[in-house]
């Protein structure tokens, strides 16, 4: 009787910290749904990891606070294919509040389209300096509260200040007035703007946690550096604020759940790991509390996103066939041979090409289901996103991996009267770059890759 007393008593007690003061952030995913696996140095995060790794601290701490910094949608540039899978998976994940970012604001119509349509919960978007505006207001709240918590939201960038209040003193009047409802809370803020603003949120004292979204360029090339230099998600150095890692990359731990002892997730589930630790370039910040990286050797048995993926998947089949049966017609008028039209010409260079793994190229897209994902095609095939060049492997399979013309352009024009300088030559390190860049090929480097494939 007593010791249940004790362990009642107890667990109140780690139940009042936890409420309060725990709590897990991410977001920042821009679209990425899940590692390629074009190298393992790179092959991080995805919506599934974070899903199964979350699940699991949730499973230890069932009262921590979840929150998103928002910008999950892919980039305005980008096909809207996976913002349906992201807002799926975000109601798998279930965070407590969302910041309504800049990506999710260039997406609004769509976002609030698909929403009706699928009748899906609405996430519990925040936006805390929305001008008044009545369509933003159906979709997101000022603030979102619970049980001893209080969470604001602050986006800001020149090209929505019509949507949005610059940080002011305007503004944290108005703040300072909804908060006089909360005064005992967790007063926490996701934020999204400059370094003045960021200051002058801090200075304003209204918060005890500021938490920061990514201020990588939106478009930048999502690689594993912030894995090596942790100190690249320290954003403010009193009171230290930090950014969540770019491109669902990993996860932040903050209030009590830092200063608890961590125990290794394998341990407490049982699940064997093998963590290949990378090494770090800078050991300030490594306190391993502070951010979980998601490794493939931490990815999770919880299957809560299979569903995701298998529909993402499928819906990325049905667009590969349907842009697919346009393309087709622009096959009759194609610029590009196909490298078998080079061999009895080129038989030096066939040589050496039918050996290297460009010629493979298709093959470990198939192995992973994934040829007939238009994202991982344009860069594993010829000609994919240009008139005249791969279609599918029934359509165009003599235009299947990566070939000599990726690199020597359409060359049927000179197949047929080749003369030197008959077609329009791009082979250089650029031309290797647009398909090993920082987040497929972070090992690339011209001299040494050139090696494996010269045939001059
Ligand atoms: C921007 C271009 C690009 C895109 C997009 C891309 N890949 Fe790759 N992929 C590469 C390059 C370049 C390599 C070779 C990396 C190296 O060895 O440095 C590669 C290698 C791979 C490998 C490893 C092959 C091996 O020999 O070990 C796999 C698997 C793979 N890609 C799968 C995918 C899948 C699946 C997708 C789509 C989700 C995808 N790729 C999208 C460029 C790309
Ligand atoms: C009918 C024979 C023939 C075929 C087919 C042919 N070539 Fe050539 N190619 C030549 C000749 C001849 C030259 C000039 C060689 C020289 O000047 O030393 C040449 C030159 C080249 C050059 C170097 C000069 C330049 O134009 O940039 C490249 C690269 C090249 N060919 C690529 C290809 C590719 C890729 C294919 C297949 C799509 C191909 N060739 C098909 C005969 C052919
Ligand atoms: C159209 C995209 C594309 C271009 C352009 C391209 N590559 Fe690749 N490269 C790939 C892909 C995809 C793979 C992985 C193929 C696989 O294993 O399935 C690869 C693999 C390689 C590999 C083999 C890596 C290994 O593990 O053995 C080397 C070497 C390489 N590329 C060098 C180059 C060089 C040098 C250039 C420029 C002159 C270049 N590539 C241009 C897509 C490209
Ligand atoms: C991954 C990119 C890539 C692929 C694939 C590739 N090449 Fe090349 N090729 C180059 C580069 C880079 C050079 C060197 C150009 C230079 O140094 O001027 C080159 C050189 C050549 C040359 C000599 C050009 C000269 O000016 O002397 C020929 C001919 C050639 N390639 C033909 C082919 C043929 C045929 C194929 C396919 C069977 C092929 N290449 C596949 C990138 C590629």
């Amino acid at each position: 009787m007593i010791l249940r007393m004790l362990i009642l008593l107890l667990g109140l007690k780690a139940d009042l910290i936890f409420a309060a003061h725990g709590y897990l952030a991410y977001g920042d995913l821009r679209g990425h749904i899940e590692p390629c696996g074009c190298d393992p140095s790179t092959d991080l995060g995805g919506i599934k990891r974070l899903g199964g790794m979350i699940a699991r601290e949730r499973a230890v701490h069932p009262s921590l606070l979840l929150f998103d910094l928002g910008n999950n949608l892919p980039l305005a540039s980008e096909s809207n294919l996976k913002t349906p899978f992201l807002l799926s998976a975000q109601a798998v994940l279930a965070p407590d509040a969302i910041l309504f970012n800049n990506l999710e604001m260039q997406r609004f119509d769509q976002l609030s389209l698909w929403l009706r349509q699928s009748a899906a919960m609405v996430p519990p978007y925040i936006l805390s300096n929305l001008r008044d505006k009545p369509d933003f207001k159906k979709l997101v709240r000022p603030f979102v509260s619970g049980k001893g918590w209080v969470a604001f939201g602050y986006v800001y960038n020149e090209s929505i200040r019509d949507v949005v209040l610059p940080l002011g003193p305007e503004l944290l009047r108005q703040w300072r007035d909804k908060l006089l409802n909360h005064t005992s809370d967790f007063r926490v803020l996701l934020f999204s703007g400059s370094d003045v603003d960021l200051r002058q949120a801090i200075e304003s004292k209204l918060f005890e946690v500021i938490i920061s979204s990514n201020t990588a360029k939106p478009d930048r090339v999502l690689g594993s550096e912030e894995r090596s230099q942790e100190s690249r998600l320290l954003r403010s150095n009193l009171p230290p604020v930090y950014m969540v890692p770019l491109g669902g990359q990993g996860f932040l731990r903050g209030g009590n759940l830092q200063l608890e002892e961590v125990k290794p997730l394998s341990e407490l589930f049982g699940t064997k790991t093998t963590v290949v630790q990378e090494r770090r370039s800078d050991n300030w910040l490594k306190d391993p509390k502070l951010v979980t990286w998601l490794d493939p050797a931490t990815s999770s048995p919880n299957s809560s996103m299979d569903q995701v993926y298998e529909s993402y998947t499928k819906a990325a089949q049905v667009s590969f066939h349907e842009t697919g049966a346009k393309r087709l017609q622009q096959l009759k008028e194609t610029p590009f041979a196909g490298a078998q039209v080079c061999v009895s010409c080129h038989p030096d260079a066939s040589r050496v090409y039918l050996n290297s793994k460009h010629a493979k190229a298709m093959a470990t897209l198939q192995l992973k289901s994934k040829s007939e994902d238009p994202e991982c095609v344009a860069c594993h095939s010829l000609g994919a996103t240009e008139p005249g060049g791969f279609v599918s492997l029934d359509k165009s399979p003599q235009f299947a991996n990566v070939q000599c013309e990726n690199c020597h352009g359409p060359r049927l024009a000179h197949s047929r009267d080749p003369r030197p300088g008959s077609g329009p030559d791009k082979s250089s390190a650029n031309v290797c770059t647009s398909c090993h860049n920082g987040q497929h090929s972070p090992k690339f480097e011209f001299k040494s890759y050139w090696q494996r494939i010269s045939h001059k």
